[in-house]
This record gives C-alpha cells, sequence and structure tokens, in this order.
C-alpha cells in the first residue's frame, strides 16, 4: 500500500514515482492493476468527464462523488482528489471542506493549486492532519486571470517566485507538489530543493514523478492532445497494457521526452 513515507523513501532512492488521473471505479482498478502509485481524482473532470470549457464549474459534491466511484473501484490506492475552484478561499473554508472530502470519499489527500494565496490554509490542514499536495505553474483554476493555459516560469523572476513558493509550501507542511507546465530546468532545481516528492506534467523528466490525464494519454480526449502527453493507448491491445507501458516509461525515464517538456 502506498503511504507519503513510502512515497518519500522513493525519492530519496531515486525511483521515479507515477500518478494518472481516474474520476470512476472502472478505471481506477485498471490504474491501481497496473501498478501507478497515486490516483488523482483531478477536477480535470469538467473537462474531460462533463465536458465544460474549463475546470471552474466543478462542485465540492461533484469531486466527492467522483472520489467516492473511485475509492470503491481502488480500495487500496493512494487517491488524493482536487478542492475544486473557490473551495478554499480562506484556511478555515478550505479546513472545512477538506476534511468532507477526506470524510466523504475516503481520499488519502487532497489537493489544491496556488502559492502565496494558500499557504496558511495547507498550513491549517497539514496541522489537523489532512495531507496536502500543492499545485505550482501553470495553474487552471486561474485560466482566466492568466489569459490562457500557458507554459509558466520562463522568466527569472516568474521561475525564482515558484521556486520560493514551493520551498514556502514545503515548509507550510504540503507533503506532495505537482507541477505544471514549467521549464524541464526549474522542475529540476524545484525537485532538487524540496525533500517532498514533485510530480511534473509538462515539466520535463528530473521531476520525482509524473502525472498525465487518463483520457489524455489514452487519446479519447476531444480536441489536440496536449504537448507534453502521449498515446499510450496505439499499437496495444488493451487499455491495461497501455498502462502498464506508461509505468514502465516514467519508471524507466523514457518519458517524458524532450518533445513533451519546456
Ligand atoms: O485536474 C487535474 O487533472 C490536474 C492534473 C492536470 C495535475 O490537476
Amino acid at each position: 500500500m502506498t503511504t507519503i513515507a513510502k512515497l518519500k523513501e522513493k525519492k530519496v532512492a531515486g525511483e521515479k514515482l507515477t500518478c494518472l488521473t481516474a474520476y470512476d471505479a472502472s478505471f481506477a482498478a485498471l490504474v491501481d492493476e497496473a501498478g501507478v502509485e497515486i490516483i488523482l481524482v483531478g477536477d480535470s473532470l469538467g473537462m474531460v468527464v462533463q465536458g465544460k470549457e474549463t475546470t471552474l464549474p466543478v462542485t465540492l459534491d461533484e469531486m466527492i462523488y467522483h472520489a467516492s466511484a473511485v475509492k470503491r473501484g481502488a480500495p487500496a490506492a493512494f487517491v488524493v482528489v482536487d478542492l475544486p475552484f473557490m473551495s478554499y478561499p480562506n484556511p478555515e473554508i478550505a479546513l472545512k471542506h477538506a476534511g468532507k472530502v477526506m470524510k466523504r470519499s475516503g481520499a488519502n489527500m487532497v489537493k489544491l493549486e496556488g502559492g502565496q494565496a494558500v499557504l496558511e490554509s495547507v498550513k491549517l490542514m497539514a496541522e489537523h492532519g489532512i495531507p496536502v499536495c500543492a499545485h505550482l505553474g501553470l495553474l487552471p483554476q486561474s485560466v482566466h486571470k492568466t489569459s490562457g493555459y500557458k507554459v509558466q516560469g520562463k522568466s527569472d523572476s516568474e521561475a525564482e517566485r515558484i521556486l520560493n513558493d514551493a520551498i514556502a509550501l514545503e515548509s507550510a507542511g504540503a507533503d506532495l507538489l505537482v507541477l505544471e507546465c514549467v521549464p524541464a530546468e526549474l522542475a529540476k532545481t524545484i525537485s532538487e530543493r524540496l525533500t517532498i516528492p514533485t510530480i511534473g506534467i509538462g515539466a520535463g523528466v528530473d521531476c520525482d514523478g509524473q502525472v498525465l490525464v487518463l483520457y489524455d494519454m489514452l487519446n479519447v480526449t476531444k480536441g489536440k492532445r496536449p504537448k507534453f502527453s502521449k498515446d499510450y493507448l496505439s499499437g496495444q491491445p488493451s487499455v491495461l497494457n497501455a498502462l502498464e507501458n506508461y509505468v514502465a516509461e516514467v519508471k524507466s525515464g523514457k518519458f517524458p521526452g524532450l518533445e513533451h517538456s519546456f
């Protein structure tokens, strides 16, 4: 069974960590069977399951509904659940909503987006025994503020801000950090600097682990596949084979290649 301690041990040992999103019991069971260590019930479900333009409309009850299904499908899996947009506007409300997610779905960890703005929330949740995954770089819940889905941390000042946020989030008590769409060099620096594992998506091969949106890597998402993803189903006889191939390529360092990085 995956635990935070085991994830940290693997980082120290240099073993790459695998993570995929899942939103229902059947896929969660397959992802778990393939040996993926972390299942993320991402609010990306708003886009890939509900067909919405962004993740912003997703509600806390919808996250709990999907996370409960995932836990039923993969009871022994380490399940991380996104706190949706505006469900953590201050530390007290963040704590209340994170507690609700943990109690009702059986999740192992919650995830929230942002740096300085969420530090006190991360601290309060950690003090109450709620494991937290932070998320820096491209923040899909802030897509309107950032005017689109763009690589973050390209300038020296932005890179420094993201590095400082990462250090502050670890100090506040975060146990895991997702880095989305940042230059590979920056993700490498952050991963070397932190003791908690980093999980990259569009953040290069030097993160401690990788995550992809399940429907992107099975190439069933409508529209163009993002540059940082890869079609793992192509040429494979089954979904399980595709998932096992993803695990093998992340563990060996074959994925992500330079063509998937910024
Ligand atoms: O919602 C999600 O699926 C995510 C991943 C893109 C990391 O946050």
